[in-house]
């Protein structure tokens, strides 16, 4: 059987991945601390509480299972969090993730495919954003996330770990099937916010700045659906299982949505009202991030097929009015 070790497996998009990774033959073994991720969504696979820090607990999941590769969603992933907080993303995110690569050599488990995010370019300016923008973060939690990449390519040169980075723009929507979807407690993102404020569950959306550079004064972001993101996982898996190079992908579609025309989408989607009221920016947002490449798609061979906005509010809105998970 090829374990996979899946960090952040009982995340939202790790649970996802978890689900297309079964679907392809794996087995994914989730290794999780339960911080933000929910037991009622390992459904795919063993599950395994800890912590990214704790090597004693990884080197007994790596003895047990003997994973092929490691799959590594588990970090701390609020912008304006680590804004307010920046030890705990440097130690989470960046230690945890030492740590855990630690545990990989130590094993003999030299592939990794990692979640970095496109926070980690920083603001180029409305330049659609390609895989060599120079990558300058705005944030701790974007800057976290590039330390990871340059630990990782340090130790590809030091110990020939081989890795896939990809660098995701911004990941929504559900599994159509209804078994796994997003759910985060407290909620800090812009689609399953909306939905809580059509269905009444909050008073309203808080469009965080409508003064920025763009058309409509809101920030523009490349939503991408969660179903096509974890396909792309298992190609990258796949890409170091044909023992590829190592190499990083954005993982957007090259779209750019503004808040409101979310908003607006959403509500010929639902057919509903969308309640707003305009607010002041957040602090660490950037202006706009648009992924201006077609690598995932020309070398990985990934295609997405329902990160149009429509399907991804249709998806998210289903999973919103019948899942949840109760721990
Ligand atoms: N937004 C609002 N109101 C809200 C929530 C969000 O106006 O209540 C806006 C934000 O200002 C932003 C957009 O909606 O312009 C998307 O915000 P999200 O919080 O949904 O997502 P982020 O863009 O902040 O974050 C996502 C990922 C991060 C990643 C980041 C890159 O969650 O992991 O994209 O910017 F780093």
């Amino acid at each position: 059987m090829k374990h996979v070790l899946v960090t952040g497996g009982a995340g939202y998009i790790g649970s996802h991945a978890c689900k297309a990774l079964k679907a392809a033959g794996y087995v994914p073994v989730t290794y999780d601390n339960l911080s933000t991720g929910w037991q009622d969504a390992v459904k795919f696979g063993p599950f395994e509480q800890g912590d990214l820090t704790d090597a004693a607990r990884l080197d007994a999941v790596f003895a047990k299972y003997e994973p092929i590769a490691v799959v590594h969603f588990a970090a701390l992933s609020q912008v304006s969090e680590s804004m307010q907080k920046p030890a705990l993303y440097w130690r989470n995110n960046v230690v945890g993730s030492l740590t855990l690569i630690e545990a990989m050599l130590k094993a003999g488990c030299k592939e990794i495919v990692f979640s970095s995010t496109c926070a980690t370019y920083g603001d180029h300016d409305n330049v659609v954003l390609d895989e060599n923008c120079r990558q300058e973060p705005i944030n701790p939690y974007g800057a976290s996330k590039r330390a990871i990449e340059d630990m990782l390519l340090g130790f590809g040169e030091s110990d020939g770990l081989r890795s896939v980075v990809f660098r995701y723009f911004n990941v929504a929507g559900a599994d159509p099937d209804g078994e796994v979807g997003e759910f985060h407690q407290p909620e800090t993102h812009l689609v399953p916010l909306m939905l809580d404020a059509i269905d009444g569950k909050r008073d309203a959306l808080t469009i965080f700045g409508t003064d920025y550079e763009t058309p409509d004064g809101t920030c523009i972001r490349d939503y991408v659906h969660v179903m096509d993101l974890v396909d792309a996982h298992v190609l990258g898996l796949n890409w170091l299982q044909d023992g590829k190079e190592s190499r990083a992908f954005n993982l957007g579609t090259g779209n750019g949505f503004s808040v409101r025309e979310v908003v607006n989408e959403s509500r010929i989607v639902t057919n509903k009202d969308v309640p707003v009221v305009e607010g002041a920016r957040r602090a660490g947002d950037c202006t706009m991030l648009v992924s201006g490449s077609v690598r995932a798609e020309a070398e990985l061979g990934w295609r997405p097929k329902r990160s149009n906005m429509k399907q991804m509010i249709i998806d998210a809105w289903r999973w919103h009015q019948t899942g949840h998970y109760d721990q």
